[in-house]
């Protein structure tokens, strides 16, 4: 795209020409859906008779309340907080976007992540013509603390986002070290993304009494809800006004209000319960994956598994698994992955217990390339 290019594309965000549409296959029941790091578990019946309630109960032709009050406060109850300190997103993807778009007042602005992690936090700035400095992450994808700090220090630096635990590795940070980094760096919000915190064997670190640059950001979306599109963050009540002043009123919708405060209210033991038996799938697609020849598999404290192959193989089999219609998530040659070009990733997310079965059974199926058609199973 040039100056001198003729109707709306002069007018493009020059960023947007480097970045990448965020897409998924479109895929039905029919497939095994372990790419998107879902809570597949299915709610009971009593659950969705009493859910179709809810439903039946909306006014269709009325507005829904403009940042969801009712939710906020049943999610500021659980959390210990005031609901001035909570702000509710179309996912928490909408949040990272309202994040921001509210702290890149300066021309500089520049946000800190390390690498890999969930993708969003670097495109959402990058769409917004910030600076992004990508930190790489170390042997079994530690933090590099040092490399943190140097990048850190900049005073450009508004939002330093940290997945914990991380997409798509599954590690869990330690405390301290972050708890550290909030501290030495108080010009820098540190939004700690707590999406897969259920699936966590230590509670959450998020304390009513947190440092004023320190945010916690959750969803519904990994713990059997993600059709709804709710997710949240808890924020310093200036940060969360000025989210709000960013924030499109009734951006969420009344169904997935409704839904997600009755689930909260009258269902969360159902909801622990899919956790529970997901961690347990968890650790069952672990060891399943850790059988295949030449596998290195990462542990694991949310609800996915990534791990590690021979590059050849690695795409090898994320060909032969969607023959068997079952969906992972593929990375070759991806940036901050160590190996690039010797190896590949896959992550796959836990499923259900009948998910697995049928990734155990492709699995037999299957032939590393280089051993050919005769070779070994796994
Ligand atoms: C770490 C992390 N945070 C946030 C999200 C976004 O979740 P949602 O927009 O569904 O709330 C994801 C989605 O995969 C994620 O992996």
């Amino acid at each position: 795209m040039t100056e001198t290019d003729a109707g709306f594309r002069r007018h493009l965000r020059r960023s947007l020409a480097e970045l990448s549409i965020y897409d998924a296959p479109p895929a039905d029941a029919s497939w095994v859906r372990l790419h998107a790091n879902e809570c597949p578990e299915p709610w009971p019946t009593e659950v969705l008779a009493d859910l179709a309630e809810v439903v039946r109960g909306i006014e269709l032709s009325r507005y829904p309340d403009t940042s969801g009050r009712a939710l906020r406060a049943i999610l500021a109850d659980r959390l210990g907080v005031r609901p001035c300190e909570v702000v509710l997103g179309n996912g928490s993807d909408e949040i990272i976007g309202l994040l921001v778009t509210a702290l890149s007042g300066r021309a500089d602005a520049t946000v800190v992540v390390p690498r890999p992690t969930f993708v969003m936090y670097a495109h959402t700035a990058r769409v917004l013509g910030l600076r992004v400095v990508e930190v790489d992450l170390r042997e079994g994808f530690a933090l590099d603390e040092p490399a943190l700090r140097a990048a850190l220090a900049d005073e450009a630096v508004c939002l330093c986002f940290l997945a914990r635990p991380n997409n798509p590795t599954g590690t869990l940070w330690p405390r301290a070290t972050i708890e550290a980094l909030v501290r030495d760096h108080p010009h820098v919000v540190f939004v700690v993304d707590e999406a897969y915190a259920a699936y966590a064997p230590e509670p959450s670190m998020f304390r009513p009494d947190r440092p004023e640059n320190f945010v916690l950001m959750g969803t519904l979306s990994k713990v059997g809800l993600a059709a709804l599109r709710v997710g949240y963050c808890v924020a310093h009540e200036d940060l969360a006004r000025a989210l709000d002043t960013v924030r499109h009123p009734y951006n969420v919708s009344q169904t997935s209000l409704a839904l997600a405060a009755r689930v909260l209210e009258r269902h969360a033991h159902v909801l622990d319960a899919m956790v529970a038996r997901t961690k347990v799938q968890r650790d069952r697609l672990a060891r399943i994956v850790a059988r295949l020849p030449n596998a290195v598999v990462y542990p694991s404290a949310g609800n996915m598994v990534l791990c590690r192959l021979p590059a050849p193989a690695a795409s090898a089999l994320s060909a032969h698994l969607r023959r068997h219609r079952i969906l992972v998530k593929t990375f070759l040659d991806a940036p901050g992955f160590p190996g690039a070009g010797a190896y590949g990733y896959l992550r796959a997310s836990a499923g259900t217990a009948a998910d697995l079965d049928r990734l155990e059974a492709a699995l037999d199926r299957w032939r590393p390339p280089s051993t050919g058609p005769a070779g070994p199973g796994r």
